[in-house]
């Protein structure tokens, strides 16, 4: 039947999520799919019942494609979709619910701090270094790709980063800020049957992930094998907890500091729908294992489901 591949969106990744679904529409055409380019930004999600499409491939990023909004309202159409369902797409786009989860489990994640915007006062920010160090991450809890994201590296900027950030959310994580090469690893399947891809080294540019050293450059060096075969191991199998606990399904993908001074791995979020771009991580490690793009989508869009 008919597939709609589901992108663009209104959400702050609306880019990213136009880069994501346009290569999966054009992978999925080239291997016959009969895929449609779907925008919920420009069509009524009814559409997709009337136009009678089977299934959909949900390449949406960030607040109302990723958050379990859209998810819900595929389920009340009845429509099977990728990736994982409403509780774990809603719990999984909030970083500080996240946290809480694996923290209860015995999951190693950064030292945090939530707080709401009435409760941060200048103050209040002033005594944030105190309890985290410095320098401090300020995180939008429910944004992706380092959106509104801040490393305030000094008392004097935490507060334009508290700013930056309350301009996407009205509750504001703040964390610990580990020192080390960041890491990223993805999981494809569900359940027992889940399976962690090899971990990915990333070394930006300034030590920098940001959303420049994620997609526009082409300095930005992504490394496999770089890490003693027992801790890459451990890396797997503390993400593949770290996404059973959320009940994530289909895909997903855990992002990861590794502590310099100890190699202790710190688990930062988890993406319900990663970016496949061409700069993306998933495809990359996917092809690792001898899954190429195309594969990886249709891999992915034989697990939609309701
Ligand atoms: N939020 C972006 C798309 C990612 O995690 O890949
Ligand atoms: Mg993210």
């Amino acid at each position: 039947g008919k597939v709609a591949v589901l992108f663009g969106g209104s959400s702050a990744e609306r880019p990213v999520s136009l880069m994501s679904g346009s290569g999966v529409l054009a992978a999925l055409q080239a291997v016959g799919v009969d895929a449609h380019a779907f925008d919920p930004a420009e069509r009524a999600l009814q559409d997709l019942k009337t136009e009678g499409f089977a299934r959909a491939f949900i390449a949406l990023h960030g607040r109302g494609g990723e958050d379990g909004t859209l998810q819900g309202a595929l389920e009340c159409l009845g429509l099977p979709y990728t990736g994982s369902g409403v509780t774990a797409s809603a719990v999984a786009m909030d970083k500080t619910m996240t946290k809480r989860i694996w923290l209860a489990e015995g999951l190693s994640t950064p030292r945090h701090l939530a707080l709401s915007r009435a409760e941060l006062t200048r103050e209040r920010v002033r005594t944030i270094p105190d309890e985290l160090g410095l320098p401090v991450m300020v995180k939008p809890p429910h944004e992706g790709s380092s959106i509104g994201i801040s490393k305030a590296k000094g008392y004097s900027e935490m507060q334009g980063a508290v700013e930056l950030a309350l301009g996407f959310d009205d509750e504001l994580l703040f964390e610990e800020c580990i020192e080390g090469p960041e890491l990223t690893c993805a999981v494809l399947g569900d359940g027992a049957l889940a399976q962690a891809l090899p971990v990915v080294e990333i070394r930006a540019v300034g030590g920098d992930y940001n959303y420049e050293n994620k997609y526009i450059t082409d300095s930005t060096e992504y490394l496999f094998g770089t890490l003693p075969a027992a801790l890459e191991a451990q890396i797997q199998a503390e993400v593949l907890k770290a996404y059973r606990l959320l009940g994530c399904r289909g895909w997903g993908r855990a992002d990861i500091m590794l502590r310099k001074s100890d190699m202790k791995p710190f688990l930062l979020e988890m993406n319900t729908s990663p970016g496949m771009t061409s700069h993306s991580l998933v495809p990359k490690a996917a092809a690792q294992v001898g899954l190429a793009y195309p594969q990886l989508c249709l891999w992915l869009l034989a697990q939609a489901r309701l």
